[in-house]
């Protein structure tokens, strides 16, 4: 390890075989590299079985992934969707689209996720649907969620982008509410470079997003004659590919993050509570996409000032996310609202190395200087 800032312990980096270009060179011979391929017919259903779904439509992207569901869900203007306030920008955005409005709740201390108390206070007549974010890879308390959406008669909407493979109470995450939303960005558990997809159990909305994902072309015989505004969503032979080969080593990614998350939690207990590690409820299987820490006051010196100290040591790390209430684009429609929880994750959090292939020694060297950097 060197002391210059070359960053040499990245947050998140993709783990990348032979497999994959093996099968992306199978794919390239064969010719099925656009969207009409048995490669993504082949990783839409082998990617939806893993989660433990009927069906599954593959897009090119966590986004577009959420977008599609909403379409697909009937989710239009005028409409509201609840989200939690401390979620990456993806979430609102995707209700943006559809004209909708993101109705936000605050954050529980316990999971980092939505605080399901608090969702039925914001339910009202235009209230459509409720988009839970399994966040970090931690997954959402789904029984209460499922429970109101029931009682209001409304649609649930995993985002699943950052949880492939968490379970809640022995689930896997994308089959526990109407659809389950994944990305496959290269920092993601398994990746295709840029992708995503929705898992559902109801083949109609999955017909109804297939449709939707490729410009909604007539059917009947009259191909190009148009009744709804399709998007431009598909995903790619070659990505397909690719994607087969890293869902051949999804166990093995899953387990050693778990086993490094393990191994990150009995290094820094020491600091007691100087610091907060990250949640596993009970009933919750995390899957750490990100392995985070919140920086409590008596740490000793600033969540920044650990941050600019590590990466001289060359490890990488990232801030929490700035929730939604404070966003520039979205902040003058929250002005009168709070969310404490999201808005102390957001201040106190950090994301650590957590990458697929990430070493013990690497897990051990991370530890080994934020213990050294608490007074
Ligand atoms: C919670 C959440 N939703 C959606 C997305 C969007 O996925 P993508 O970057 O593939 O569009 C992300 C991406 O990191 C995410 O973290």
């Amino acid at each position: 390890m060197t002391t210059e800032s070359k960053i040499e312990i990245p947050v998140c980096s993709p783990t990348i075989g032979e497999r994959e270009s093996d099968l992306v060179n199978q794919c390239l011979k064969d010719g099925w590299i656009s969207g009409i391929s048995p490669y993504v017919e082949r990783f839409e259903s082998s990617f939806a079985k893993y989660c433990g779904c009927d069906y599954g439509v593959a897009c090119n992207s966590g986004t577009t992934a959420l977008h599609l569901a909403l379409a697909s869900l009937g989710i239009e203007n005028g409409d509201e969707v609840i989200i939690p306030t401390f979620t990456m920008i993806a979430t609102p955005n995707a209700v943006t689209y559809t004209g909708a409005r993101s109705v936000l709740v605050d954050s529980e201390l316990d999971t980092w996720n939505i605080d399901v108390s608090i969702i039925e206070s914001k339910i009202t007549p235009k209230t459509k649907a409720i988009m839970p974010v399994h966040t970090y890879g931690h997954p959402v308390d789904m029984d209460p969620v499922n429970e109101l959406a029931r009682k209001h008669g409304l649609k649930v909407i995993e985002d699943a982008a950052e949880a492939h493979g968490a379970e809640y109470k022995g689930r896997r995450t994308g089959s526990l509410s109407d659809v389950g939303c994944f990305s496959f960005y290269a920092n993601k558990i398994i990746t295709t470079g840029e992708g995503g997809m929705i898992v559902t159990n109801d083949k109609e909305i999955a017909e109804k997003a297939k449709w939707l994902r490729a410009h909604a072309f007539g059917r009947g015989g009259k191909h190009f004659y148009h009744e709804a505004v399709g998007f431009g969503y598909r995903f790619s032979g070659l990505q397909a590919a690719f994607g087969l080969a890293q869902l051949e080593r999804i166990d093995e990614f899953v387990s050693n993050r778990r086993k490094n998350a393990r191994l990150y939690n009995s290094l820094l207990s020491v600091l007691g509570n100087k610091i907060s590690l990250p949640p596993e409820a009970p009933w919750a299987k995390n899957i750490y996409w990100m392995y985070s820490i919140l920086i409590e006051n008596s740490f000793g010196i600033s969540r920044q000032e650990l941050m600019d100290r590590l990466a001289t040591k060359g490890v990488e790390s990232r801030t929490f996310f700035y929730p939604v209430h404070v966003q520039p684009i979205y902040s003058a429609q929250h002005a009168a609202e709070e969310f404490p929880v999201a808005d102390e994750l957001s201040k106190k959090g950090i994301n650590l190395p957590s990458s697929n292939s990430m070493t013990e020694e690497e897990v051990r060297y991370v530890c080994k200087c934020i213990v050294e950097y608490s007074t």
